[in-house]
């Protein structure tokens, strides 16, 4: 063969992986709505950056005529390019091979990606599209599973991960992108379950649909195992880009520093006039923080899923930060079980990847009754504390309005590590709101008096002395527990002086192989 027909058999056999399973499978992922891995990967990508691994690797099995379908890059397309400039890896599974299902080699060719993004301290992005492991390799593809589990453990916290779901994706074959920091699902064609509907039915009779059962919005709203729900594959993609743009690329950097133009010294009126005068009275959080940050820019993780606490991306004078914020709006920004994971969860990101955290407090405690403490609130609402507690990026806290009992203690309080703990002349840090506390330290008193208008004067008064006492926020400030008490319209410049003056805070836990945080 000449050199001229050695060049030709490579661009041939380019052409011949960049058909995968072929044009009719390539229509049909097209008529659902579905990209192609490739077309997938070079929406991700900056334009022409990236660089593709492993294009001719096949299977090696042999199994029910298997030795005969050779198709190359075998059914996941692998490799390296930028995303605003920056190195990133990725692998996108191929639904037009095989429905994208693993094999060993399949996995091998992701462990190689995962493997070099760890030494090169790059994030890595899974694009997931697959009816799990594939039938005809048996054990090998259970093992090539676990190959990958374990480099997405060893991964997390070192570099981020992100995972895109869109297309299938079943079985133990969920677990990779449950291990990850961030899953984003699209709105069609997208499913994750352990056991599908076929085998639910069977095991416990329940007649349930793909959709109800796994579908974006039960993991977008319900089970908060999906961070984001796109619209499409393209605003899925989007997101993705979007969201590395507030991480850096590994534990050991700082995400990069973009500057808006919104002046730092910027103040907001409405700030000043945002908390109503009556306390059990709703506002939006989202209306606070969009306010503050730069640009009015907020990404919000976990939209629809534990709406009482909010939790996103924001940047503060040009750094990236992550806020954590009760949503007054939304059960009165009571904490639960799932708001608190959700928070538990975003805190620790922030933490693994030194993105300072920014929390907004106003909450009234935790949510009482049945449902809560046999669904383990105690064990969930330790994780937040213990996530809060663990961290060593800087904190600023800022309590607007209510801080009762354990919920102030656990969002952020100056004991917690918290760096620099602000309130707004309308916080309340107490034990407790006025009315329960009446009830409990008068409530021998109150059934003495006989007279029931004379009783409700009685506790009127007493709720109102409790209230000028220790509704505000100079109680927790005699003690030095609140920094300072400033005023709404300066938030903004209070909080990124604190962030830039604690930008070069060194804090470290102690020596230890790994806490034990309640799970
Ligand atoms: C081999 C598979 C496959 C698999 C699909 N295909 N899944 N080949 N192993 N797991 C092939 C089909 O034979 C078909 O080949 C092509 O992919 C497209 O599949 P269709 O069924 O035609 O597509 P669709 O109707 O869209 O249905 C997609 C699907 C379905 C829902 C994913 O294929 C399906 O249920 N597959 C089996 C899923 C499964 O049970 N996987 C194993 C789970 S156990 P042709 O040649 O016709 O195009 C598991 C354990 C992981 O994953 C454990 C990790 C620890």
């Amino acid at each position: 063969m000449s050199s001229q027909e050695k060049i030709k058999e490579l661009i041939d056999k380019r052409e011949e992986a960049k058909l995968g399973g072929g044009k009719k499978r390539i229509e049909a992922q097209h008529a659902k709505g579905k990209m192609t891995a490739r077309e997938r990967i070079d929406m991700l990508l900056d334009e022409g950056s990236f660089e593709e691994f492993d294009m001719f690797v096949t299977h090696r099995c042999t199994h029910f005529g298997m030795d005969n379908q050779l198709v190359l890059s075998d059914g996941v397309v692998t490799g390296h390019g930028t995303i605003d400039g920056r190195v990133v890896y990725v692998f996108a599974q191929d639904f037009t091979v095989f429905g994208g299902a693993l094999s060993e080699t399949f996995a091998l060719k992701i462990c190689k990606v995962m493997d070099q993004a760890m030494k090169v301290g790059a994030p890595v992005i899974g694009i997931n599209d697959s009816g799990g492991a594939r039938i005809q390799e048996g054990v090998n593809s259970l093992a090539g599973y676990a190959e990958i589990f374990e480099r997405n453990i060893l991964a997390s916290g070192v570099i981020p991960q992100i995972s895109a779901i869109f297309g299938p994706c079943a079985g133990g074959a969920v677990y990779s992108p449950a291990l990850t920091d961030a899953i984003i699902m699209s709105e069609e064609n997208s499913y994750m379950f352990v056991t599908g509907p076929k085998v639910a039915k069977t095991v416990t009779g329940e007649d349930i649909t793909v959709e109800n059962l796994g579908g974006p919005m039960v993991h977008g709203r319900k089970s908060g195992v999906a961070h984001f729900i796109a619209r499409d594959e393209e605003e899925g993609l989007l997101l993705i880009r979007k969201l590395l743009s507030y991480l850096p690329s590994n534990n050991l950097e700082e995400a990069p520093m973009i500057e808006s133009g919104d002046p730092a010294d910027r103040t907001s009126d409405f700030l000043n006039d945002v908390i109503p005068e009556n306390s059990n009275q709703p506002y939006d959080i989202k209306d606070v923080i969009h306010d503050i940050v730069d640009g009015h820019e907020f990404f919000e993780m976990h939209r629809n899923y534990a709406q009482n606490i909010v939790v996103g991306f924001a940047r503060l004078g040009g750094i990236s930060v992550g806020i954590v914020a009760n949503q007054p709006s939304h059960m009165a920004g009571v904490l639960d079980i799932d708001a608190s994971k959700k928070a538990a969860r975003f805190v620790r990101l922030c933490d693994c990847f030194n993105v300072p955290i920014l929390t907004l407090v106003d909450v009234p405690g935790f949510l009482p009754g049945s449902a809560q403490e046999h669904g383990g609130i105690i064990t969930n609402g330790a994780k937040l504390l213990y996530a809060y507690g663990e961290a060593t990026v800087p904190k600023v806290t800022v309590t607007l309005r209510k801080s009762y009992g354990g919920a102030h203690d656990v969002m952020s309080c100056k004991q917690l590590r918290g760096d620099i703990n602000y309130a707004w002349p309308t916080a309340e840090i107490a034990v407790m709101g006025a009315a329960g506390a009446i009830e409990i330290l008068e409530g021998r008193a109150m059934l003495e008096i006989k007279d029931l208008d004379e009783r409700k004067t009685f506790f009127l008064e007493k709720e109102k002395e409790y209230r000028e006492k220790f509704a505000n926020p100079y109680e927790a400030a005699r003690f030095g527990y609140i920094d300072d008490v400033i005023e709404p319209r300066n938030t903004r410049f209070r909080i990124i002086r604190a962030f830039q003056t604690l930008s070069t805070k060194k804090d470290t836990n102690p020596p230890k192989k790994h806490g034990n945080i309640p799970l």
